[in-house]
């Protein structure tokens, strides 16, 4: 196995998705929400945040994808949709793990918005700023990340290291 640089472990992922779903928590109180995982790699994120947030919620998923490899291919194909009455009418929370260029995220959004949820923001694990090519920002982040690929804690390249239950940057050789 490649030797990984660990950036964030265990402990200090848990403690902070605790942080968001107090933050969420604070937002909703006991209104119902529906958060929107997406496939696959903030699954591992939705499950810890869920099972610290303490309000009404409900969950659905969706996947959709842009990369290959290492890249951003910009052109989002949609694999997995919604059903339009899950968000009809809800306050939509999306589960992002990582939003780099912002394709995604702002794809996800005008998708989601077109079928009239009651209000709708976004939480990502991790934020790759300094790639941003679409002007948009999660309402909530876990951590910056610097112009690094990194993996685990659901995040993949080409489908590896999704199961490390920390993040960190494969050091090449
Ligand atoms: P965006 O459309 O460029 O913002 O890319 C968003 C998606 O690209 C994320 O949901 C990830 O699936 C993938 N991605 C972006 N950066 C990384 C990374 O550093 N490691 C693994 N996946 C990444």
């Amino acid at each position: 196995m490649e030797k990984i640089n660990v950036l964030f472990n265990e402990e200090v992922i848990l403690k902070r998705i605790s942080e968001i779903a107090n933050l969420l928590y604070e937002k909703y109180g006991d209104e119902e929400v529906t958060f929107v995982c997406t496939l696959k790699g903030a699954v591992f994120f939705a499950c810890d945040l869920l099972k610290k947030y303490k309000g009404d919620a409900r969950i659905e998923f969706l996947r959709v994808s842009s990369y290959e490899g290492e890249s951003s291919t910009g052109k989002i194909n949609l694999k997995l949709p919604l059903k339009a009455e899950n968000i009809n009418g809800k306050n939509v929370v999306v589960i992002e793990d990582i939003v780099d260029t912002g394709y995604t995220l702002d794809y996800i959004n005008k998708y989601i918005s077109d079928m009239n949820p009651k209000s709708l923001i976004s939480c990502t694990l991790l934020d790759k700023k300094a790639r941003r090519v679409v002007d948009i920002d999660p309402t909530y982040s876990g951590f910056v990340v610097d112009d690094l690929f990194v993996i685990g804690y659901g995040l993949d390249y080409d489908q590896k290291y999704r199961n490390l239950p920390y993040i960190g940057v494969v050091v090449k050789e």
